[in-house]
């Protein structure tokens, strides 16, 4: 294989969600602080001249072309008129239906690496208009820095957060996000706050960086329930979009470990830093474009 590209896709972290509104489609009108970590899934691409897309391993439970990642392949394909395709090889590591916004990092990385591979040059803003159609989160991991969002998520506003190391629990269950969205327990509208105030929330005793899925998700879950009672004794732990994924922020990498030595062997855990640059744009060396 020629010009092989290999891009990580970073996860994601929820530090605050609170839901302001209904739109009349449905979706939820959300606040919320994106901040990436330095784990994730690692994509890696190369061109075919005969224009099939196809990724390798195929996902268990997940159809070759309903996956989010041969969809954004696809996507640009069309909307660029390209003739060329790609062999992408995908090396999973970040739990499905866990909030740390795999599948829509794995749409962006292969939007971006496209985009690159295919010489398109097509922008930021197009992308993240593309990536829009595919999911709610894939904006923030295509501009790729720490961000407050607004609307379902795709209004954006680069920030800098403090960035600690974090642990992270998968508590062994996928959570599905239209039926937290849809649970008649979800608080749907808490007042909105301020960028400015919603940064200093952490200093507000983690007040305003909570998670409003988080009482829906413990009825859903008693595992989510547990992990989160289990974490909570070493510190400010929270849900990470609608779950599963449970973390809690750490002063160092040695609290990490500490913490990880005492995980129960049923939890899927692991430590991280955390980003305001996606390690996808260090990779690429795309930088303030946002
Ligand atoms: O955008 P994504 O595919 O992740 O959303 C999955 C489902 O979650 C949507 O179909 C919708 O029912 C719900 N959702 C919502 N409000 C959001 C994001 C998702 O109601 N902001």
């Amino acid at each position: 294989m020629n010009a092989r590209l290999s891009l990580p896709a970073p996860a994601k972290l929820n530090r605050m969600l609170h839901i302001v509104g209904r739109r009349a489609d449905g979706y939820h009108e959300l606040q919320t602080l994106f901040q990436f970590l330095d784990h994730g899934d690692t994509l890696a691409f190369a061109p075919r001249e005969d224009g099939i897309i196809r990724l390798h391993p195929a996902m268990k439970g997940i159809d070759h072309d309903a996956n989010l990642i041969v969809r954004a392949a696809r996507l640009l394909q069309h909307e660029s008129g390209t003739t060329q395709g790609a062999d992408i090889h995908l090396d999973k590591r970040l739990p499905l239906g866990g909030g740390l916004g795999g599948g829509s990092s794995d749409a962006a990385t292969t939007l971006l690496a496209l985009d690159r591979l295919w010489s398109l040059s097509a922008g930021l803003p197009r992308l993240a208009e593309l990536g829009l159609s595919l999911g709610a989160d894939v904006p923030v991991f295509i501009y790729g820095h720490s961000a407050w969002a607004e609307g379902i998520g795709e209004r954006l506003t680069p920030v800098t957060l403090a960035t600690p190391w974090f642990v992270v629990i998968h508590p062994g269950e996928e959570i599905s996000t239209p039926a937290v969205f849809g649970h008649p327990e979800l608080t749907r509208n808490t007042p909105p706050i301020s960028m400015a105030r919603a940064l200093r929330g952490e200093a507000e005793q983690g007040r305003l960086w909570r998670n409003d899925c988080e009482a829906a998700v413990k009825r859903l879950s008693l595992k989510v329930a547990h992990a989160l009672d289990w974490l909570s004794a070493f510190g400010p732990a929270m849900l990470t979009g609608t779950g599963s994924c449970v973390f809690c922020p750490l002063m160092s990498e040695q609290q990490a470990d500490r913490i990880l030595r005492r995980v129960d062997s049923h939890w899927h855990a692991f430590k991280a830093r955390g980003c305001n640059i996606s390690p996808l744009h260090d990779a690429l060396d795309i930088h303030d474009e946002m």
